[in-house]
């Protein structure tokens, strides 16, 4: 399942932190890549612990833990937490499955990654190329969302950056271990939330609403890891 979840971060946000972005000291990405993914990434990264990926970090991961959207959809265990990444013309990173786990640096804990996340913070009209492709069982969609925006998808799936071919393109990514870990599992719980909420806004008094949120939770206690 791909989620777009809007409005992260407002506008005036957006403006402050691509100042910050655009003034940053950046990094070859190959320093967090695999041995194999490491030959199709050519992008620039902050390195993990500098500064402003701590600042927008620690900002993004406080708003994702209180945003419906992704909290139903996620179902969130742990976060990585969130880098920052910037592709310049002729920057890509070609088709690959990112890496199962992550260990930040200086950090024991390890995430297993079910999703992954971009957060934009260029608009589309910023910069040409530089979609993000991802292949999933409906085929391959080319994906590119409003600075402040954020997409989520299974990291099960495979799926590359096309090369930028004016302007910059700049991007938080991050993964979270879910507390489902199959995607499909995750994708139905996700479907009986949505409606059980719509169904609580327009009768909020009928009574088989309690039975049908009983059975999302013993849904969920069957497929949860904690
Ligand atoms: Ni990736």
């Amino acid at each position: 399942m791909l989620l777009h979840i809007p409005g992260l971060f407002s506008r005036e946000e957006v403006v402050r932190i691509r100042v910050a972005l655009e003034q940053a000291e950046w990094a070859d990405g190959k320093i967090t890549a695999g041995f194999q993914s490491a030959k199709a990434k050519h992008n620039l990264q902050l390195s993990e612990g500098h500064p402003l990926a701590v600042e927008v970090g620690t900002a993004l991961v406080e708003r994702l833990w209180a945003n419906p959207l992704f909290m139903s959809a996620a179902l969130p265990r742990k976060i990585f937490p969130p880098l920052l990444n910037c592709y310049t013309t002729g920057s890509s990173f070609d088709f690959h499955i990112d890496n199962a786990v992550r260990q930040a640096r200086g950090n024991p804990e390890r995430v297993r990654t079910d999703l992954s996340s971009t957060v934009f913070f260029s608009d589309p009209d910023e910069y040409d190329g530089g979609e993000l492709e991802i292949q999933d069982t409906f085929g391959t969609r080319s994906i590119k969302l409003p600075a402040g925006d954020m997409l989520l998808y299974p990291s099960t799936s495979l799926h590359k950056v096309n090369a930028v071919t004016r302007g910059a393109r700049y991007a938080s990514f991050f993964w979270t271990q879910s507390l489902v870990r199959e995607d499909s599992q995750r994708a139905l719980l996700f479907e009986m939330d949505s409606a059980l909420q719509q169904l609580t806004q327009d009768v909020p008094n009928h009574p088989s609403l309690i039975q049908l949120t009983g059975t999302y939770h013993n849904l969920l206690r069957r497929w949860v890891e904690v």
